[in-house]
């Protein structure tokens, strides 16, 4: 960077309340990675570390970023969130779902379908207590929310600049799943009143896949599912939609009460489904060591098979995150923990959230102006396509919204890469054919062609 574009930045730093005045490059050069241990040879940066977010530097964030393939200067900045809550963006997005690589043994592979041939890539472990991310008491792990979060997320964003003022202003774009669904519109719309006051953050536009938007409708479309995918019985399908359903019992079960109605229910479910299927991908095969030691509630992780498919991908990446030279290459600290795991073991997060909606707050950013693209794997009972498609649908009769894209399909190549709908010039709902609740882990192309689309602002391609 010039001398001159850096004072540039520099001028625009001090209208976001810079700290403190240093040389540009110097701030985000500790932080690049020199080479990944078992990573093939590559033409982009990449950059790791900590973005703390408290004055006292108690908490700190940790990011990766991978800059775009080629020219990235010229594209946008697009920052990716996983759900939970508490998993992390680093092993779930950059390293099994649609960042530049995958762990395989002791080395790393090249992910071709990687979302920084598009873009810059920016990954965050979120909130503290997550992965790499950590807090030096560990008070501050209690009763994290929705609110703590968000507000986190904007701090490390307007930190992060500081780090790296190139970006200043680049156009912008929040992605992300699953509990995301919360996360994504919430720091969206902390970003939006910041912006009146300073204007800051070139928010472009956000994308959310499988994400929770309203308890109710997202996990009772569960039953549907199940029944119609014949993973219940009839019997069992007409209990679960009439004595029990699936907001009822989470519910009770995050007050800690499970009626016996619900316990007999659930058990019934249980049986029928199997726990050698996967959930998060009805279809496909499951990872055999993984599902025997597992035993996670909060969000236990998709694996499929399919012809480039490593069904096993967490337990490679857990394998290698974990290794010193890896953590050292990357410039990560263990802080109040012996090891970095998928899903947080320490956060103790307000489950109770789920429960609170953000369709509203979606539609708020569609009234604002945001281009919000919602889409759905479509092999995925624990957010159903079903319940997110009625939420989209609702909410554009309720702006008032028509169809300027009928229901139709779209092509990824040469095959129906899923279905889609525009309503208005802003909102956006798309499956993804054959995808599992982690889209770009199961149809890494199919994905990369959404991606590419949304970025754009362009419908999905209606032929080949
Ligand atoms: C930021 O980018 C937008 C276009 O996306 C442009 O209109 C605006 O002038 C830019 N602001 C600054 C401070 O460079
Ligand atoms: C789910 O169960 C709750 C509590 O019994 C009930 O209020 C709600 O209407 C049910 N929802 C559906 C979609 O059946």
């Amino acid at each position: 960077m010039s001398h001159l574009q850096c004072l540039t930045m520099a001028t625009a730093l001090i209208l976001l309340q810079a700290l403190s005045l240093v040389s540009c490059s110097i701030l985000s050069r500790a932080d690049r990675i020199t080479r990944l241990p078992g990573q093939p040879r590559v033409g982009f940066q990449q950059y790791s570390g900590y973005v703390t977010i408290d004055d006292k530097k108690q908490r700190a964030l940790f990011y990766y970023l991978a800059e775009a393939e080629t020219k990235p200067i010229s594209k946008p900045l697009v920052l990716w969130l996983n759900g939970g809550p508490g998993c992390s963006s680093l092993g779930v997005g950059a390293f099994s779902e649609n960042g530049p690589f995958r762990p395989k043994g002791s080395v790393l592979v090249r992910n071709l379908h990687s979302w920084n041939q598009e873009a810059n890539m920016l990954y965050l472990e979120t909130p503290v207590g997550v992965g790499f991310s950590y807090a030096t008491e560990s008070s501050s792990y209690e009763g994290v929310n929705d609110k703590i979060t968000a507000k986190d997320n904007l701090v490390f964003l307007q930190k992060w600049f500081l780090k790296f003022p190139q970006y200043l202003n680049r156009s912008l774009f929040i992605t992300g799943e699953s509990y995301a669904g919360h996360y994504v519109p919430q720091l969206a719309q902390l970003m939006i009143q910041y912006n009146k006051k300073h204007n800051l953050f070139n928010l472009k536009g956000i994308a959310i896949g499988n994400p929770v938007m309203e308890f109710a409708t997202d996990f009772n479309s569960r039953a549907e599912y199940f029944w119609s995918h014949g993973l219940i019985s009839d019997p069992t399908y007409k209990m679960f939609t009439s004595y029990c359903n699936y907001s009822r019992y989470v519910s009770e079960y995050y007050r800690g009460s499970v009626s016996s109605m619900c316990t007999k229910v659930m058990s019934q479910v249980s049986i029928e489904t199997s726990r050698f299927v996967d959930k998060y991908d009805v279809t496909l095969d499951v990872c055999i060591p993984s599902v025997l030691s597992q035993s996670k509630v909060v969000n236990p992780r998709p694996q499929q098979v399919g012809e480039t498919v490593d069904v096993c991908v967490e337990d490679e990446t857990v394998n290698y995150l974990n290794r010193r030279d890896v953590q050292k290459a990357l410039h990560a600290r263990l802080v109040g923990t012996r090891k970095w795991a998928v899903c947080s073991n320490v956060l103790d997060y307000e489950v109770l959230d789920v429960e609170v909606p953000t369709i509203n707050i979606v539609g708020s950013l569609v009234k604002a102006g945001v281009p919000v693209l919602v889409y759905s794997g479509d092999q995925d009972s624990v957010i159903p396509l079903t319940g997110s498609r009625t939420l989209v649908k609702r909410l554009a009769e309720e702006l008032g919204l028509r169809t300027t894209v009928p229901y139709r399909v779209w092509f990824a190549g040469q095959q129906v890469g899923g279905w889609t709908q525009v309503y208005g010039n802003t909102l956006a709902f798309a499956t993804v054919r054959g995808a599992a609740h982690e889209v770009p882990f199961s149809q890494p192309a199919r994905a990369l062609v959404l991606f590419k689309a949304f970025l754009g602002g362009r419908p999905l391609p209606e032929e080949f």
